[in-house]
């Protein structure tokens, strides 16, 4: 893990604008907003995906970072004023906070085209062979991160504060918000290497998106029971601003049990995939035991 983490921060430190490039000021917080901090949750899951198609290192470096400055950017919008309105982001001050919102606002916008000009760069070094499934791994990220996706997510969410939503919705919620974009990670980084027969592409499939809730389940617990110090974000926003989770919907221990048989559910997936699926094992392992 910390090896992918170390060459996601290196990559991305690469690819970022430099910090004095003008606007000095917008390339310096989407730095902020990216460098520094971070599980680098979906990356390696971008790679753990990779090891099962035998995917080149050098292109999972590209769809992994890609994926990860959608989520940088989500993270800056979703701390904003008008959206989860957080002053504290990784342990330190949220990037509308340190800088200011037009830029914060300006930092995701930037980091969103970004990831998909990379995703799209001509490819001199022979990193994507073929053009058409280059293509489909850039409409794949984009259905992931928009109103189908993460953002359509993130709509529901904030139109649900302060009502409750049954199961169905809030499963929706989470999968849409969190969900879409791991599972996106999931099935990039498998894209990177030989393709997968349609059986085992299902399966990790189904995988992917078992993973996307539960990571999401396991945001709404520690939200709860976590403190502000080992999360590096403010605990306890979800029950003040009246949000809809897992643990408003069934409390506490059936929450924790929920996430337990989701957790499993998740593992059952990988069966077929025997002991090359081992390293993706540990990873849900990872999200289900974290404690930030
Ligand atoms: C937090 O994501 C927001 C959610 C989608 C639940 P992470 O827990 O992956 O945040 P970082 O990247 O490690 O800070
Ligand atoms: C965030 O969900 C989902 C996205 C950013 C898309 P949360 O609002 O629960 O994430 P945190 O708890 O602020 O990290
Ligand atoms: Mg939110
Ligand atoms: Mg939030
Ligand atoms: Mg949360």
């Amino acid at each position: 893990m910390r090896a992918v983490q170390a060459r996601i921060e290196t990559t991305l430190s690469m690819l970022l604008p430099a910090a004095e490039n003008i606007p000095v000021r917008l390339h310096q917080a989407m730095r902020y907003a990216c460098l520094n901090g971070g599980k680098r949750v979906r990356p390696l899951f971008a790679f753990a995906a990779g090891e099962l198609t035998e995917a080149p290192s050098k292109r999972l470096e590209i769809v992994a970072s890609a994926v990860e400055l959608i989520h940088a950017y989500s993270l800056v919008h979703d701390d904003l004023p008008c959206m989860d309105d957080d002053v504290l982001r990784r342990g330190r001050p949220t990037c509308h906070v340190e800088y200011d919102e037009p830029t914060a606002l300006l930092v995701g916008d930037s980091l969103q085209s970004l990831a998909f000009e990379l995703l799209a760069r001509s490819d001199p070094g022979g990193q994507f062979a073929d053009p058409v499934r280059q293509l489909e791994m850039i409409r794949l990220l984009a259905h992931a991160s928009g109103s189908n996706g993460m953002a359509g997510g993130q709509a529901i969410d904030l139109g649900a504060v302060g009502r409750s939503l049954d199961q169905p919705e809030l499963d929706l919620m989470h999968a849409l918000k969190t969900g879409a974009l791991i599972r996106a990670a999931v099935m990039l980084g498998a894209m990177c290497g030989k393709v997968l027969t349609e059986e085992a592409s299902e399966s990790l499939d189904r995988f992917a998106k078992r993973a996307g809730l539960l990571f999401q389940v396991v945001d709404d617990i520690l939200d709860c029971t976590a403190s502000t110090a080992t999360l590096g974000k403010t605990a306890g926003k979800d029950a003040l601003a009246d949000k809809p989770t897992y643990v408003s919907l069934l409390g506490l221990e059936r929450a924790r049990e929920f996430a337990d048989d989701l957790g499993k559910q998740t593992l059952d997936s990988l069966a077929i995939f025997g002991e090359r699926g081992q390293r993706l094992v540990e990873l849900t392992h990872f999200i289900t035991c974290r404690n930030f």
